[in-house]
């Protein structure tokens, strides 16, 4: 049987990506698409390129008859439709902020106005899909990470689980500028953007920063403060970020002794958390990622460099797939009893 889906926001970035995938996706039919502005028109008025598919207000959204909804809408108006769906019965997978913080008073901080369904908080299953698939089954609300959280929680979890960072964690990370949505803001206009590099909200100032401390904490209640520092890159998708990680007990943290060598010890880390994933690409020693690994694909690129007793972990993913709508796909498959990589490879 055909799993019935929706998408909220299918005129933006994320939802457009979400259309692509679904539409070819052999176990679903796409219901509905919502825009809130466009309503009436179709998704090919707006992208060219894309399906035939009638866009309606989100009110029209024939609800009773859906399994899943997926949210590409902005902060706030996710969660508004996270009730709706949630009290039609229907499943959600949330690509906005709304349901990654576990404390509302750390939401109404970042996100400048009061939860609309705190308590909803403690039920959301935080959608890191290689570390979810336990909660991701019975799930009937579905947090998915941000596109910069993903990055850098990816590439932290072996050394955090291990106990093997000894202070504070540095990530220097790039984005595209899909990364900042469809909507018209003046830091992103062509003149702007274009043969410039700009940083922003560096330090601990990014709204990112919470969701991420916040799973490190998950994972290593001792873990470090975080450094977080985004930059704007003249590029239309893609993250790469760079992440700074001292070390300790290098030749202690990991059992048996024959890894003589701290490099090799920290591949096979990796590769045992990672060595079956089919989105984790961890890349031979020697070679970097660069967004070319990985844009227009679901796959996070990862890279292993020590530099005295800093790690330093590249880490690239797409945005608008691993950071947003990939990862919202392998999240519905797993939740649906779906083989994972089904419409993503
Ligand atoms: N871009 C990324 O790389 C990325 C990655 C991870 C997560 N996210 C998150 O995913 C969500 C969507 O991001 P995006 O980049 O796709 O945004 P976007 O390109 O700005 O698109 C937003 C969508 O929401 C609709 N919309 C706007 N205000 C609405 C309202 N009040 N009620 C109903 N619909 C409304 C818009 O429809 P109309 O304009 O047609 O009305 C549009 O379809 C955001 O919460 C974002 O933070 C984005």
């Amino acid at each position: 049987m055909m799993i019935k889906a929706g998408i909220y926001g299918a005129t933006g970035y994320t939802g457009y990506e979400l259309v692509k995938i679904l539409s070819r996706h052999p176990a679903v039919h796409l219901l509905f698409a919502t825009s809130n502005a466009q309503a009436g028109q179709t998704l090919a008025d707006i992208y060219p390129a894309a399906p035939s598919l009638s866009l309606i207000a989100p009110d029209d959204a024939p609800l009773a008859e859906a399994d899943i909804v997926f949210l590409c809408l902005p902060h706030a108006a996710a969660a508004a439709a996270a009730l709706d769906a949630l009290a039609a019965g229907v499943r959600v997978i949330d690509l906005s902020a709304d349901f990654r913080l576990k404390d509302a008073d750390s939401y109404a901080h970042w996100y400048g106005h009061q939860h609309p369904a705190p308590d909803l908080l403690a039920e959301a299953v935080y959608g890191l899909t290689e570390f979810a698939r336990a909660e991701l089954p019975a799930a009937r609300l579905v947090a998915n990470p941000g596109c910069y959280p993903t990055s850098i929680l990816l590439a932290l979890q072996p050394l955090l689980c291990a106990g093997a960072v000894a202070g504070p964690i540095i990530a220097d990370a790039k984005s595209g500028v899909s990364g900042a949505g469809r909507t018209l803001q003046h830091h992103t206009q062509f003149v702007e953007v274009a043969d410039n590099f700009s940083p922003y909200k560096i330090g601990r100032a990014h709204r990112h920063l919470p969701e991420i401390e916040q799973q490190m904490r998950f994972w290593n209640p001792a873990a470090p403060q975080l450094i977080f520092s985004p930059h704007l890159l003249p590029v239309p998708r893609g993250i790469l970020s760079t992440i700074y990680v001292p070390l300790q007990n290098l030749a202690g943290f990991r059992k048996p002794a024959r890894f003589a060598n701290t490099e090799d010890n920290l591949h096979q880390l990796y590769h045992d958390t990672y060595g079956r994933e089919p989105f984790i690409h961890l890349l031979p020693a020697g070679q970097l990622p660069s967004l070319a690994h990985v844009t227009h694909t679901n796959r996070c690129a990862l890279a292993l460099t020590l530099a005295g007793s800093t790690l330093i972990i590249t880490s690239a993913i797409d945005n608008l797939l691993k950071g947003a709508a990939g990862q919202a796909v392998q999240n519905m498959n797993v939740m649906l009893g779906i083989e994972e990589t089904t419409g993503l490879l």
